[in-house]
């Protein structure tokens, strides 16, 4: 069957016209006008952007002994009615186990529950010898990025030794490194001492994990990166810190690529110190920062040293999940949820603000995410491209709230925010998953993505 999207405006990360766009049927087979279709979808007066892609996500995952608490099915669920039609989860390694169980439990978890396309990463937690040697593997099958954490010592922490045992094997199988950087260590023993006084509420996650641990353990894995020869990619980044290593890194013209979340451009520490224990709901790492922070990420996001906006979606229940740490916060669940607003609070907070611009605001979160993490058929409008698209109302408003956002999780870090600008219909590979405010796919309609390997756009890859 072939569809045509009449009458809107067409944005990409090059640019934005007025066209039609003929789908037929999960491909995009022509960008023009005087084109005709089966099936006419009237987007006059709308944006009509590539489907988001968020290449940072941890649905279901295992985290202070509890579980993130979107699944495959309302968390992607959820990502459609805010424009995202792909997602690349985190795979979580259990220490002692292996990546092939890793990803045999992933897939398990997702399949015939995603309602939008989805690839993984695998975060290597337990990097023994036999452990790094399958990283071939999973390249083969598609996975090409893995992910290390320099932070959550006992838990997911891996020391330098493994960081760069895995930083080397790239170097063998290809692929790209993510890297949570917050120095580990540093952060143990301002826990201790914050805990020592009595200073248990969460506030005092952010004053534990402060900016010069997050630049300590970027100008670090850099370091590291560099001495093997291998691209990074720095995720979640919040603070001028971390910026001013990854700036310099590029300056020297090594391959260093990063990201930065919605949440560190809406909101800051401030959160933390609400009434009570509402502060949990802000506690993630690493943590909110000082307004200030954000005009920096703003910059780096313009001028290229970051070149993604993601969500690191990681929702708890405020009830039972987040209240785990009451008393001592290092027991908070950390992480918050974001997968859905990401478009149209970027939308109205940022482009309308003149802070980035419409095609900056594709390149962010849909073309540069889907060049670096190898997602070879997404990220723009065009023909031979899948059929990712976002019908964007510019005039519609929201007000963002628990009581009926999709995510399935109990609170909302943006309740009550009045939002212009939303999603009226968003297509994945040619079919309409949300339309209208409805969720209108079936769990099961996303497919995996096999990735490939990742090249900097328009350059070969760094060789090994
Ligand atoms: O607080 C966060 N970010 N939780 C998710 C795990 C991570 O570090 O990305
Ligand atoms: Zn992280
Ligand atoms: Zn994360």
């Amino acid at each position: 069957m072939t569809r045509l999207i009449r009458g809107g405006r067409v944005v990409t990360a090059a640019d934005a016209f007025d066209a039609d766009v003929l789908i037929d049927g999960e491909s995009v087979v022509a960008v023009g006008s005087g084109l005709e279709a089966d099936d006419v979808i009237d987007a006059s007066g709308c944006l009509v952007l590539p489907g988001l892609i968020d290449n940072h996500t941890h649905l279901s995952m295992p985290f202070g002994g509890t579980w993130s608490c979107d699944d495959y099915d309302t968390g992607t669920a959820a990502a459609a009615a805010g424009g995202t039609t792909c997602i690349v989860d985190f795979c979580i390694q259990y220490v002692g186990g292996t990546l092939a169980d890793a990803l045999e439990e992933w897939h398990g978890r997702a399949d015939g529950a995603a309602h939008i396309d989805y690839g993984f990463h695998v975060a290597i937690t337990d990097a023994r010898p036999e452990v790094v040697a399958e990283m071939e593997r999973c390249v083969a099958e598609g996975v090409s990025s893995f992910k290390v954490f320099m932070a959550y010592k006992g838990a997911l922490m891996v020391d330098d030794e493994q960081f760069l045992a895995v930083l080397e094997q790239t170097g063998r199988t290809g692929g790209l490194v993510m890297v949570h950087c917050e120095n580990g260590d540093a952060v143990v023993r301002y826990q201790k001492e914050a805990m020592e006084a009595g200073n248990t509420d969460p506030r005092f996650h952010a004053w534990s994990r402060p900016p010069e641990v997050e630049g300590e353990a970027t100008g670090r894995a850099i370091r590291l990166a560099e001495w093997t020869k291998r691209p990074l990619f720095v995720v979640h980044v919040t603070c001028e810190d971390a910026v001013v290593e990854i700036q310099a890194a590029r300056d020297r013209g090594l391959p260093i690529y990063g990201e930065t979340c919605l949440q560190y451009l809406f909101l800051t520490v401030d959160e933390l110190a609400r009434p009570g224990f509402e502060g949990a709901k802000f506690v993630c790492s690493p943590p909110l920062r000082e307004k200030r922070h954000q005009e920096v990420l703003y910059k780096a996001l313009r001028q290229g040293a970051l070149q993604g906006i993601s969500t690191d979606h990681c929702p708890f229940n405020y009830s039972g999940q987040k209240e785990l740490g009451l008393g001592d916060f290092t027991k908070i669940p950390n992480g918050l949820p974001a997968i859905e607003h990401r478009l149209s609070l970027l939308y109205d907070g940022a482009v309308r603000t003149g802070k980035l611009s419409e095609t900056e605001l594709v390149a962010l979160t849909s073309h540069g995410p889907a060049r670096i993490f190898g997602l070879d058929r997404k990220g723009t409008i065009a023909p031979g491209y899948d059929a990712d698209i976002v019908i964007f109302d510019p005039e519609r408003t929201q007000t963002i709230s628990a009581a009926t956002h999709h995510m399935n999780v109990d609170y909302d870090p943006f309740e009550g925010w009045e939002v212009r600008g939303a999603p009226r219909t968003v297509l994945c590979r040619g079919t309409t998953v949300f339309d209208d405010g409805e969720v209108v796919s079936k769990p099961g309609y996303g497919r995996y993505v096999k990735r490939s390997l990742f090249a900097p756009p328009g350059r070969q890859p760094v060789p090994a």
